[in-house]
C-alpha cells in the first residue's frame, strides 16, 4: 500500500490527508475500532466533544505502541461550550480526556448563528488562545459557510487552517470550496461516503467495476483527488481495511468529473444556518 499524502496547512503544520472518524461510535465500542484503524495504518483520528469517546480515542492511541507524535489527533468544541470561559474548560477536559496535552487540531464544531447572539466571533477568539499557547497546533472550524467565514477572515487575525463540511458526491459544496481555496483553508470532508448513501449509484458502480475497486473505495479517491481531506467512519474491521487501501490506484480526470456531476445539492445531515442543538 502507497502510503497516504501529507496535506500543508496555512499555518505551516501538516496533516494526514485520510484518516478515521469515530462519529455515532458509542464509547464502550470506540477503542476497539480506533485501534483496528491503528493497525490497519490509520494515522488520524477525528473525534469531538459531542462525540463522547474522546477517552476511548486516547486510550486506544496509548495502548496501539504508536508514538503519540505519530497520529493526528482532531476534536472539536461543544456546541454548548462557545461562551470563552465555557469553551476554555471544555478543552481543558478534552485534552484530559485524550490524555495528552496537546491536539493536532481543535475546531468550533458549528457556528450556530441562531445561538450565542450569533457570536462565533469571541469564540473563534478563544481557539486562536489555545492556537498561541501551542495546546492547538492547528485550529479551524467545521460547518461555516462561506458568509460565516467572512465574518472571521474581517474581524480576527488567524485563518482557519481547516473547514470541515458534509461534502461527496450528492452535495460536492462548490461555493464552500471555491472560498477556501481562495483563502488557503483546507477543505475536510465530513460523511465522506453519504453514510453510505451513495455507494449503489450506477455511476459509481459502473466506475468502481472498471477499475476492480468497491464503491467507497471510489467514492474516497474521488475525495482524495479533488485535494480534500476525509475520514471515514466504520465499526467494521473488513471496511477499516477496505478504506485506507485506495492509494494504488488513480482515477481518470473523466471519472473524477463524472462522479462531480452526480452533486444534487443534497444534505444528509443538518443544515448550518438553522442547527442549533445543544447537548444536556
Ligand atoms: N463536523 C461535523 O459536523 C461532522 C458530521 C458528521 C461526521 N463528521 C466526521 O466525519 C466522519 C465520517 O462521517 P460519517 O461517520 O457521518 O459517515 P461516513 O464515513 O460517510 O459513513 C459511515 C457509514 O458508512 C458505513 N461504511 C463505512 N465504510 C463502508 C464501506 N467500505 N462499505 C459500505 N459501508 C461502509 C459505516 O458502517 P459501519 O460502521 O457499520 O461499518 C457507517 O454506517 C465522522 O465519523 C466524523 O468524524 C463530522
Amino acid at each position: 500500500m502507497t502510503s497516504v499524502p501529507q496535506i500543508m496547512l496555512n499555518d505551516g503544520q501538516t496533516i494526514p490527508q485520510f484518516g478515521f472518524g469515530v462519529f455515532q461510535i458509542p464509547p464502550e465500542q470506540t477503542a476497539e475500532a480506533t485501534s483496528a484503524a491503528l493497525r490497519a495504518g490509520y494515522r488520524h483520528i477525528d473525534t469531538a466533544q459531542m462525540y463522547r469517546n474522546e477517552a476511548a480515542v486516547g486510550a486506544a492511541i496509548r495502548d496501539s505502541g504508536v508514538a503519540r507524535s505519530e497520529v493526528f489527533i482532531t476534536s472539536k468544541l461543544s456546541n454548548a461550550a462557545h461562551l470563552p470561559a465555557d469553551a476554555r474548560k471544555a478543552f481543558d477536559n478534552s485534552l484530559s480526556a485524550l490524555g495528552t496535552d496537546y491536539v493536532d487540531l481543535f475546531l468550533i464544531h458549528w457556528p450556530l448563528p441562531t445561538r450565542y447572539d450569533g457570536d462565533f466571533i469571541s469564540t473563534w477568539r478563544t481557539l486562536e488562545e489555545f492556537y498561541r499557547d501551542g495546546r492547538a497546533r492547528s485550529i479551524g472550524v467545521s460547518n461555516f459557510q462561506p458568509h460565516h467565514l467572512r465574518r472571521i477572515h474581517q474581524e480576527c487575525e488567524i485563518t482557519p487552517a481547516v473547514d470541515q463540511n458534509e461534502i461527496h458526491p450528492y452535495f460536492t459544496q462548490d461555493d464552500v470550496r471555491e472560498f477556501c481555496a481562495e483563502h488557503q483553508i483546507a477543505i475536510e470532508a465530513w460523511s465522506p461516503i453519504a453514510q453510505g448513501k451513495v455507494l449503489d449509484d450506477p455511476t459509481i458502480t459502473e466506475i468502481a467495476a472498471r477499475y476492480g475497486k468497491t464503491p467507497a473505495q471510489v467514492v474516497l479517491r474521488w475525495q482524495i483527488e479533488r485535494g480534500d481531506i476525509v475520514f471515514p467512519k466504520s465499526v467494521t474491521p473488513a471496511r477499516i481495511r477496505e478504506n485506507i487501501d485506495i492509494f494504488d490506484f488513480e482515477l481518470s480526470g473523466e471519472d473524477v468529473e463524472a462522479i462531480s456531476a452526480l452533486n444534487r445539492n443534497e444534505r444528509s445531515g443538518a443544515d448550518p444556518d438553522k442547527f442549533d442543538w445543544i447537548p444536556a
